[in-house]
């Protein structure tokens, strides 16, 4: 009897793994659990067993009769996810879903775009790390110990001593402590302050940094680059100033406005009626600055710039308030 079912249970397993359609599998089932199938008929013979053999005979059919089952359940379930039978297959003329795929944040666009126009002008981008030490973010860029910059109200500080970043200027050491003169690199990247946000102002924003370093390097280069930059970036119409300002690492130092553009330098309330608008600081790098990476200052002249991200692409985009850029709205963002 055992043989029986087992020779059953082989039959059923291949007429299954073959069934083509639902007929083939009702089909099965007919076969071997209706009402006149075969394991209604074993069971019928099961008297005859000899009295020994009834407990293992009786498991063997328990356990068959379950298989069986198992596997109408799996070949009806195989058919059903094929689609054959119910008739709705897939249907290919249907047009595609389209994968939505994002693109750059605003801000890694304007840093891309700046970084091609400096590339045009001959510079090559360096990085430094956002971890930066304090010799690289201040006493190597000639920030006195007493600086306000250096406050842990201004500053964030890690419990080792080590900062993140508060200006791209850092990178302007590291590129001269591993590289000889001339130098002429832009280095796009993340700063941080602890500043309140507000419209114009972010914990954490994007600088671009600029540094030339070469023989007879004057402030008339500065002007020029600069003067470029802005033609390229915001249209020929775009002028430039400078005023004098105070930087540690640059003598002299300068900041440089950008004529509104939006009203054409006549005043507007962007740029607060008066018809520009600040851009950055810059200025000649300082003789010390030189000394400490090495480089001999009576040999080498060079200028140094760095400009905020954020207000470069605000006033690309006309975006109103900052923090706009960090909230990741998609409705703000696909507009880009
Ligand atoms: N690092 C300065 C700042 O963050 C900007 C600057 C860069 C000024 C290079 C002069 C030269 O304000």
């Amino acid at each position: 009897m055992i043989e029986k079912i087992n020779q059953a249970l082989a039959d059923a397993e291949r007429r299954a793994g073959e069934a083509a359609d639902a007929a083939a599998v009702e089909q099965l089932r007919i076969d071997y659990l209706g009402r006149n199938g075969l394991f209604p008929a074993i069971s019928r013979e099961m008297g005859q067993v000899p009295p020994e053999e009834r407990r293992e005979t009786g498991c063997a059919f328990n356990a068959g009769r379950g298989k069986i089952q198992e596997l109408i359940e799996n070949a009806a379930a195989r058919l059903k996810a094929a689609g054959s039978g119910s008739g709705d297959a897939i249907d290919l003329t249907l047009p595609g879903r389209r994968w939505k795929a994002g693109h750059k944040h605003p801000i890694t666009m304007l840093a891309d775009e700046c970084v091609a126009v400096f590339r045009r002008m001959g510079f090559i981008v360096a990085e430094g790390p956002e971890i930066e030490d304090i010799y690289h973010n201040f006493d190597a860029l000639n920030t006195p110990a007493d600086h306000p910059s250096r406050d842990p109200q201004d500053t964030f500080y890690f419990a080792d001593g080590r900062i993140l970043r508060t200006q791209t200027s850092p990178v302007q050491i590291r590129v001269m402590e591993s590289h000889q003169p001339p130098v002429r690199i832009v280095a796009p990247g993340r700063v941080f302050r602890r500043d309140t946000p507000d419209a114009t102002h972010g914990m954490n924003f994007h600088q671009i940094e600029g540094l030339y370093v070469d023989r007879g390097v004057s402030m008339a280069d500065l002007k020029s680059v600069l003067q470029t930059f802005a033609t390229e970036m915001y249209g020929p119409k775009v002028k430039i100033r400078l005023r004098p300002h105070f930087f540690p690492f640059t003598e002299p130092s300068v900041e440089y406005d950008f004529s509104c553009i939006m009203c054409g330098g006549k005043g507007c309330p962007v740029c607060k009626h008066s018809g520009w608008i600040e851009i950055a600081g810059a200025g000649m790098v300082d003789p010390a600055v030189f000394a400490n990476v090495g480089y001999d200052p009576e040999e080498w002249t060079g200028f140094a710039f760095g400009m905020g991200i954020e207000r470069l692409a605000m006033l690309r985009y006309r975006i109103p308030d900052l923090r706009l850029l960090y909230e990741n709205d998609v409705r703000f963002l696909e507009q880009f």
